[in-house]
């Protein structure tokens, strides 16, 4: 509950008590976290919030703004506390259920259009471990033509994907399942797989940092002893579900895009490719099904 006998006389006033708070917490980019919880708790933009700055902070507001500090103090990411992700520059809504979308995965998205380059036509696809069903949104937008399917076996994230698909206008070429992998995936039926699945060797994450390791949902980043579990199902999966020709575009961890190359050549796919994030970490690999893979 908030001290409203500790109630500021200004927005800046309110501003810099926050700012201050979380710097003390130890929150990296104080003054940015600070700035965003008092443009949701005052409500509108950077630019409203600075012609604010002399007006007093309505009771309720400041109340609001406190108990977001806290969490933020606490460790909570800003995203968490608001419910809201921004990814390709569209809005997801996240929830407990559902990772926290990161911007190294908007690589996917980029690989699969620049492999697809000006093809427009309608193309089928799957994205596995669909979580927000961010992967598969930002492609629906990007191709009108297109239609996929996210799948999950969470079904807290499907019910949250079917959200922001509905949100962001796509439900009419979007489906979410609450499944496992590919198993209700017909074989040679799509164009193009995604994923980003659980990759995070499972001894680290305790390790990771606490917005990590205390907020995504463990199902999210376990990726057993080596973390390469889920690759060993989904890439011949992948192979499984592809027309010949087909395309797989998965998201690797740091150290993850040799072993997944070679499952990916195990499995009979070519072309392979390997991409770097705005880091300059390989994180992504992608390949084509062979035309004229044998049947197992
Ligand atoms: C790293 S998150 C990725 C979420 C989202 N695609 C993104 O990039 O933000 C992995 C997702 O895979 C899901 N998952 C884990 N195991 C699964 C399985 N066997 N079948 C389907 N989904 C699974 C988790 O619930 C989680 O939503």
């Amino acid at each position: 509950m908030a001290d409203l006998a500790g109630l500021p006389a200004t927005v800046g006033d309110a501003l810099s008590v926050v700012r201050a708070r979380l710097a003390a917490a130890g929150v990296p980019d104080a003054a940015v976290d600070a700035r965003v919880l008092a443009q949701s708790a005052f409500g509108g933009d950077r630019a409203l919030l600075l012609t604010r700055r002399t007006t007093a902070p309505p009771p309720d507001a400041w109340a609001d703004l406190l108990a977001m500090s806290d969490r933020r103090a606490r460790g909570e990411p800003v995203s968490r506390i608001l419910g809201l992700r921004e990814f390709w520059s569209l809005p997801f809504r996240i929830t407990r259920d559902t990772l926290d979308p990161r911007p190294d995965t908007e690589t996917v998205i980029s690989v699969v259009l620049d492999r697809l380059g000006a093809r427009q036509d309608p193309l089928t696809l799957v994205d596995l471990g669909t979580g927000t069903g961010c992967i598969l949104l930002a492609l629906l937008s990007e191709l009108p033509e297109a239609r996929g399917i996210g799948i999950d076996r969470s079904a807290g994230a499907a019910s949250v994907a079917r959200d922001n698909a509905r949100a962001l206008g796509l439900s009419g070429r979007s489906r979410f399942m609450v499944g496992d992998w590919v198993t209700a995936v017909s074989a040679d039926s799509v164009d193009i797989v995604v994923s980003n699945p659980p990759y995070i060797p499972s001894g680290t994450i305790d390790g990771l940092q606490r917005e990590v390791a205390r907020y995504d949902p463990r199902a999210a980043l376990d990726g057993g002893t080596d973390g390469l579990r889920a690759y060993r199902d989904l890439v011949p999966g992948a192979a499984k579900v592809l027309r010949p020709g087909g395309l797989a575009v998965f998201e690797v961890g740091a150290d993850q895009a040799d072993p997944v190359e070679r499952l990916m050549k195990g499995a009979g796919f070519n072309n392979l490719q390997k991409r770097l994030d705005f880091s300059g970490i390989p994180r992504c690999v992608s390949g084509q099904k062979t035309v004229g893979l044998p049947e197992d």
